[in-house]
C-alpha cells in the first residue's frame, strides 16, 4: 500500500486526464493552432470564425480549458492562451496520444488474459504519433549529443555503420548525409518501414546508404566482422529475439568496433520509479505498444520499457560485451545510451 502522505489525489488525476484529452483534441483539430495565430485575447465567436467551427463547440472547449487552468478567461468574455508557441505544440502533440491509446484498447484487452495471444505488432497511428517527435532538428541534436561521442571512439570518417532496427530510416539517412565518407546500412524486419526508407532514399539520392528487410537475429552471412559501429536506437526494449540480435551484433562487429544501444532511461527496479517523470511517460506507452511488440513473434520474451537499463546492461554483458564509458553524459531526457565492445 502507498505510504500515507504520498498518495496522489485520484480525483484530480482523473480530471487532469480529461483536461489532457480535451487539450489534445484542441491540438489535433487545429483549435490551438488558430488560437496561437489569432490576436489575443479573443472571443469564442472570433475563434470560431477563425477555425471555421461551430461557436457552441468552441465555447465548450474554451470553458473546459479555463476550468483546467490552461486558457485564461478575461472580464469581457475574451480568452487568451498564455504559453510559448513551442510548448503548446510539443505538449499538444503529446496529448494527442490519448485518443490513439484509447483506440488501441481492444488490442490490449485481447492479449491481457493469461491464455491467448501474447502480443501484437506496431499500430500505424501510434507510430505516426511517435514519429511526430522526430523532427530533423531533433535528430541532428541526437546525432550531436548521443552519437558523435561514440563515433569519436574511432577517429576515421570512412566508417561502416549498421543501424539495426532502423524503422523508417530517418536516423539512418541523416547519419549518412552528415558523414558522406561513411557507408551506412539500415535493416528492419518490417517491410513497410523498409519500403518507406527506400522511398525517402530515392528522394535524397544518397549513394552511401543501403536498406535491407531482414530481422536483426538473421543478418547476412557475409557481414561477419564487417562494421565499425552497430547502433540499436529504441530497438532492444521493443524487439523480440533480443538474444538472437545481440548474438548477431557480436558477429558483425569488427573486433575494434563499438555497439551502442539507446532506450528510455527507465530503471529496472520499481522502487526507483516513484515520482520519475520519464517513467510516468514511457511505461504507459510501453503497456500499449513496446511490451506487446516485444511479446509478438515466435520467441518474444517481452522486455518492454519496464525491463529497464540495469537489466539491459546485464543482458548486453551476458553476451560477452564489455561496457565502455563515453564522455560524461550517457543519458539525455529521453534516452539512455549503453556503449559496448567485444
Ligand atoms: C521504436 S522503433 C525504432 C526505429 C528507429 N530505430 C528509430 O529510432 O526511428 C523499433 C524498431 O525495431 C524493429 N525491430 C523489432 N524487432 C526487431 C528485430 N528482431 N530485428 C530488427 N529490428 C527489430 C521494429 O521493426 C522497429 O522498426
Amino acid at each position: 500500500m502507498a505510504e500515507q502522505g504520498k498518495r496522489r489525489d485520484l480525483d484530480k488525476l482523473v480530471k487532469d486526464g480529461l483536461s489532457a484529452l480535451v487539450f489534445g483534441v484542441g491540438y489535433k483539430v487545429g483549435i490551438i493552432d488558430h488560437f496561437i495565430k489569432i490576436k489575443q485575447p479573443c472571443t469564442a465567436q472570433e475563434l470560431a470564425q477563425q477555425t471555421g467551427m461551430k461557436q457552441r463547440y468552441i465555447q465548450e472547449w474554451l470553458n473546459s480549458m479555463v476550468a483546467a487552468g490552461i486558457v485564461t478567461s478575461h472580464a469581457d468574455d475574451r480568452f487568451s492562451l498564455d504559453y510559448p508557441e513551442s510548448e503548446m505544440k510539443t505538449h499538444g502533440h503529446g496529448a494527442t496520444v490519448l485518443p490513439i491509446l484509447s483506440a488501441m484498447l481492444p488490442k490490449l484487452e485481447a492479449v491481457l488474459p493469461s491464455k491467448g495471444p501474447k502480443g501484437y505488432g506496431y499500430w500505424d497511428p501510434f507510430l505516426e504519433w511517435w514519429g511526430g517527435y522526430h523532427k530533423p532538428e531533433d535528430i541532428q541534436m541526437w546525432i550531436n549529443d548521443l552519437l558523435l561521442p561514440v563515433l569519436d571512439l574511432k577517429s576515421s570518417s570512412d566508417f561502416k555503420l549498421l543501424d539495426l532496427g532502423c524503422g523508417y530510416g530517418r536516423y539512418t539517412l541523416m547519419i549518412a548525409k552528415r558523414f558522406p565518407n561513411s557507408t551506412v546500412y539500415g535493416i528492419d524486419p518490417d517491410r513497410k518501414s523498409i519500403d518507406e526508407a527506400n522511398m525517402q532514399l530515392q528522394k535524397e539520392a544518397l549513394s552511401n546508404v543501403n536498406f535491407l528487410c531482414v530481422p536483426g537475429e538473421q543478418l547476412p552471412q557475409d557481414w561477419t566482422e564487417n562494421f565499425d559501429f552497430v547502433i540499436l536506437n529504441d530497438v532492444l526494449h521493443d524487439a523480440y529475439a533480443v538474444d538472437g540480435i545481440l548474438t548477431e551484433v557480436r558477429r558483425v562487429l569488427k573486433s575494434d568496433g563499438f555497439g551502442a544501444a539507446y532506450d528510455p532511461p527507465v530503471s529496472s527496479y520499481s522502487a526507483k520509479l516513484t515520482d520519475t517523470d520519464i517513467a510516468q511517460l514511457y511505461l504507459p506507452l510501453s503497456l500499449f505498444s513496446c511490451l506487446p511488440m516485444s511479446l509478438s513473434g515466435p520467441y518474444g520474451e517481452g522486455y518492454g520499457v519496464g525491463w529497464g537499463y540495469e537489466k539491459r546492461r546485464e543482458k548486453i554483458e551476458k553476451h560477452g560485451f564489455r561496457l565502455v564509458k563515453v564522455g560524461d553524459m550517457d543519458i539525455d531526457v529521453v534516452q539512455e545510451r549503453i556503449v559496448f565492445q567485444k
